[in-house]
């Protein structure tokens, strides 16, 4: 049986004022759901803040991205060694924005999830198709690629130490979530790939899905067979959306 998980994803927006009323109100929610594991990632900047406030609450934190490299002349870069001495659990690696907007190959998240893992991070590990790729019927080979691409880099063997989070780029932030049967699919064909390599890993792999989740559809996305829980962007900047979700997620 795998556990639920939801992340929020807080993308580039929060504040030092507006903060602490958001992470107090997720982190009581939190605790209120024993069986549901709790994230936010936030912007590199508030991660000091996110320590003190989070630290022993019910809810963890993490980063949006990270270096595959360990440390040295990366100017603008920041390292794995940093996000734990901020206290992360997680970390994102390979969101579509950043796919698209910093032109991040299938290898480059390859290897930051790799590092993440040598360096006791768990990357959420982002794949999934554009609208174009969808409508050229091309979504599962597109996800088959970029999941190999994390394969090769981390090995089969240590992807229980990973999360994957299926996020149709036409979905996120657009309000139109994939629909269920869409995101069963796709969650399935992921997890059958990983089987392939290795049954008892594919079987016990946590598979988020992303893009639109709100209180509304969570519970039906929630309750599919290979949905272990949500990444979470709009939703997660307001605490009472955000813990809705994870009480779906603990209902269904
Ligand atoms: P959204 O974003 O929930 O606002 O669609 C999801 C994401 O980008 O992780």
């Amino acid at each position: 049986m795998r556990n639920k998980f939801i992340a929020g994803n807080w993308k580039m927006q929060g504040s030092l004022a507006t903060n602490p009323a958001l992470l107090h109100s997720v982190a009581a929610g939190a605790a209120t759901l024993p069986t549901v594991t709790m994230a936010v990632m936030t912007p590199f900047p508030y991660l000091p803040q996110v320590q003190a406030l989070l630290a022993g609450s019910a809810c963890a934190w993490g980063a949006q991205d990270v270096s595959e490299e360990a440390a040295g002349a990366f100017t603008g870069e920041v390292s794995v060694a940093m996000l734990q001495d901020m206290g992360c659990r997680y970390v994102i690696v390979g969101h579509s924005e950043r796919r698209a907007r910093h032109g991040e190959s299938d290898a480059r998240v390859g290897a930051k999830a790799r590092a993440a893992i040598e360096g006791a991070l768990i990357p959420i590990i982002c794949l999934g198709e554009t609208l174009a790729q969808r409508e050229a019927g091309e979504t599962l080979a597109v996800v088959h690629r970029q999941l190999d691409a994390v394969l090769e880099a981390v090995g089969v063997r240590r992807m229980p130490q990973a999360v994957l989070a299926y996020e149709p780029v036409w979905a996120i932030g657009t309000g139109r979530s994939a629909t269920p049967a869409q995101v069963q699919e796709v969650h399935a064909a992921l997890r059958s790939r990983v089987s392939n390599a290795d049954w008892v890993v594919g079987a016990g792999l946590q598979i988020l899905y992303g893009g639109s989740v709100k209180p509304s559809n969570a519970l039906e996305l929630m309750g599919l067979p290979d949905v272990d829980g949500a990444l979470v962007g709009g939703a997660s900047l307001v605490a009472d959306d955000f813990l809705d979700i994870g009480r779906a997620a603990a209902t269904a």
